[in-house]
């Protein structure tokens, strides 16, 4: 526990969430971590705890020594050797796996494809010999930009096999973004499909690929799966059919041995400068922390139909659909579309159609069924739910407790999970055999894991920046082409540490509760007050589904707190509701976090990933965007000033 005194405090807590629930008594008897022991054993020895888990895997060659750290750069398992896809798939494919789902696969039109271990294994195979006849070696990297079909984690699993690093771009980003991305790691290989189904619509990933590609005469190869059959323009001494290509493919691929430290990924992330970063990941410590937390905070079990709503364009995605549940042989449902296509029940028919188990998804999500109204839940049959997740955000009190009763119907534990694109596992959550849960805290430090909450100076306090003390095995080896950047965002705003940039506070029972962005945090009256705090308490009043706030400049205050909010369906939207949404806010935080505006929005700005587009509210809020501030009731006008940012942002 932090012993904070007077020490100052970057961010004050002002919200307090007093209600606790215990995981289910028939949840704890059966799970896999039944002990807080854990936490213990692995706070006395770290590296025995990881060593542990990495001997879940398959080494073709055994590790010398567990880690080298010379801050900022960590190795993990050095000299060990071991190949991704020999983990994910041979491995299964030996022994009772092998005719296992590997993935159950839902197209939006409603179409279905199951592959088993076997089928994913052949068609690894094949498309990694004909990457290699291609001429494709290890280190070359490889862009993909795929809808969410099985044809995307076939082709990363291809790339891994051979030791081709990939980057996944994600489907919705625009071609400005694509070409980007392709820029600046230099791959002469694209992977895309004709399109992809989303909302009834087409989306046109080859269309956007040509693009992009104007602007990379480097790129020497595009392979495309046929997915919708829309028409393209066709370059003939670059495009390649992917049926084409694998045609005279070999059926097996030997998976080399490669070092623990090589490459698997990159993955870019917008950063503040809008230049995107691409984050490194390496192949050994990944696999050991994305496998591990899979496992234990998942509690997966061999039966266990687990569902990941994410984009595989993400780094949940990576992490989270393909890498730790394939390297665990779990069974993993994935989803093509949007969840009210074609109507707002999609995601519950698909629970009760594949018999789901664990279901993990974001809480923008989760607000945004709470808007559409519990009729679409209750349509369905979601008894076979067992353990919910959530990652992507802070997730309100009142968003968690929706989930808990409507989808979880009280039977199930609820992990809320906090990591990042540069964490590459995730580091704060419940275990959910033993963890009291607080709605709105993803608790504690995962074992093994050593987080703090620190000032300016590096000291422990109630109220802070977040901060991560010890190296761990899945983190982010650098920023792709840019060590300089790397050394300062993450390594040199404190010292000795890994500076998440998120802010967070730490109850007196050691919970930890996420606040959002630093750059999210408000300066009312010299107090720095937390968006998400003040959002927590909007979307607590009955009428609010999902709410955004922003500091707006005060000639008084510094800045006053602007509300942007969506009303339930079917609740008028009048001047004496804004008034009793501030009365609210006032009474549950304190008059000092009471909103200056009330705007009624009929869609808040999100960022691809369903993050807040906060600084664009910003400029709503100072009028530099819009003539008139006082209200976003029209969609499109959100949807116009998105396109203007996310190209930027890209
Ligand atoms: C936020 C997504 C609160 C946080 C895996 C972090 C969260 C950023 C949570 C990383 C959570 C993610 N509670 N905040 N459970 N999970 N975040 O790189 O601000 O897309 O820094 O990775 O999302 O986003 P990224």
């Amino acid at each position: 526990m932090a012993k904070t005194g007077q020490r100052e405090e970057p961010i004050q807590a002002l919200l307090k969430e007093g209600r606790k629930f215990p995981p289910p008594k028939e949840f704890t008897k059966a799970a896999r971590v039944k002990s807080p022991a854990i936490y213990k054993e692995a706070a006395a020895n770290p590296l025995r705890f990881w060593e542990k888990q990495a001997k879940e895997l398959r080494w073709l060659k055994p590790w010398k020594k567990t880690l080298e750290w010379k801050l900022p750069y960590a190795k993990w398992f050095i000299g060990g050797k071991l190949n991704v896809s020999d983990n994910c798939l041979d491995r299964h494919v030996e022994g009772p796996r092998r005719n296992k789902a590997a993935f159950i696969w839902e197209g939006e039109p409603g179409d279905s494809r199951v592959l088993t271990y076997w089928d994913l294994y052949r068609e690894v195979n094949r498309f990694a010999s004909a990457l290699r006849k291609h001429g494709v070696k290890k280190g070359d990297a490889v862009t993909i930009y795929m809808p969410m079909i099985p044809e995307l984690p076939i082709a990363m699993l291809a790339c891994a096999r051979i030791g081709a690093p990939h980057s996944v771009v994600f489907g919705g980003f625009s071609p400005e973004s694509l070409r980007d991305r392709i820029n600046d790691c230099k791959s002469k290989v694209v992977i895309t499909a004709d399109g992809g189904y989303r909302r009834g619509g087409q989306v046109a990933l080859k269309k956007n690929t040509d693009e992009a590609l104007k602007g990379c005469a480097f790129v020497s190869s595009v392979i495309v799966f046929k997915r919708t059959g829309q028409d393209i323009d066709w370059h003939r001494d670059r495009d390649i059919w992917w049926h084409d290509f694998v045609k005279d493919a070999d059926a097996y691929v030997k998976p080399e041995p490669f070092d623990a430290e090589d490459m698997l990924y990159l993955l870019y992330t917008s950063g503040s400068t809008g230049k995107p970063k691409g984050i490194v990941h390496t192949t050994g410590g990944y696999l050991t922390g994305v496998s591990a937390t899979h496992r234990l905070i998942f509690d997966l079990r061999e039966e266990d139909v687990y569902w990941c709503t994410a984009d595989i364009g993400w780094v949940t995605g990576h992490s989270y659909i393909v890498y730790g549940p394939l390297a665990n042989g779990a069974t993993g449902v994935m989803y093509e579309g949007t969840p009210d296509f074609p109507d707002k029940d999609r995601f519950w028919r698909i629970v009760e159609k594949y018999g789901v188990t664990i279901l993990y998804t974001a809480p923008t999500a989760i607000r945004t069924f709470v808007r559409w109204g519990d009729e679409y839940p209750k349509r369905c049959n979601l008894s076979s739910l067992r353990l919910l997740g959530t990652v992507g955000e802070p997730i309100n009190p009142e968003a968690w407790v929706w989930y808990w009763k409507v989808i979880g119907g009280g039977r199930c534990p609820i992990v809320d999970t906090w990591w990042q694109t540069e964490t590459g596992q995730i580091l704060i959550s419940p275990l959910p055999g033993i963890t009291v849960c607080k709605p709105g805290s993803a608790t504690f430090p995962f074992p093994g894991i050593e987080a703090d909450v620190v000032n300016d100076k590096g000291e422990s306090v109630d109220a802070g920046y977040l901060v991560i003390k010890r190296p761990w095995p899945a983190m982010l080896r650098g920023i792709y082409g840019d060590p300089e950047r790397y050394q300062r965002q993450y390594w040199s705003q404190i010292k000795g540490v890994y500076f998440t940039g998120d802010g967070a506070k730490r109850d007196k029972e050691g919970y930890f509760w996420l606040l959002g962005r630093i750059d999210d945090v408000m300066n009312v009256s010299g107090h720095r007050v937390s968006t998400m705090e003040v959002e927590s308490a909007l979307v607590d009043h009955p009428a609010v589904a999902e709410a955004a706030v922003i500091g707006r400049t005060h000639e008084i205050k510094g800045q006053a707190i602007s509300a942007f909010v969506t009303i339930k369906v079917g609740r008028p939207q009048t001047e004496e509701l804004k008034k009793e949404i501030k009365e609210h806010v006032a009474k549950k935080i304190g008059a000092l976090a009471r909103p200056d505006d009330v705007i009624y929005a009929a869609e808040l700005p999100k960022t691809r990933s369903g993050k807040i587009m906060r600084r664009l509210l910003r400029d709503v809020a100072e009028g530099r965007a819009l003539g008139d501030t006082t209200t976003l009731a029209d969609a499109t006008v959100v949807s116009d000033l998105k396109q203007k940012y996310e190209d930027k942002e890209g």
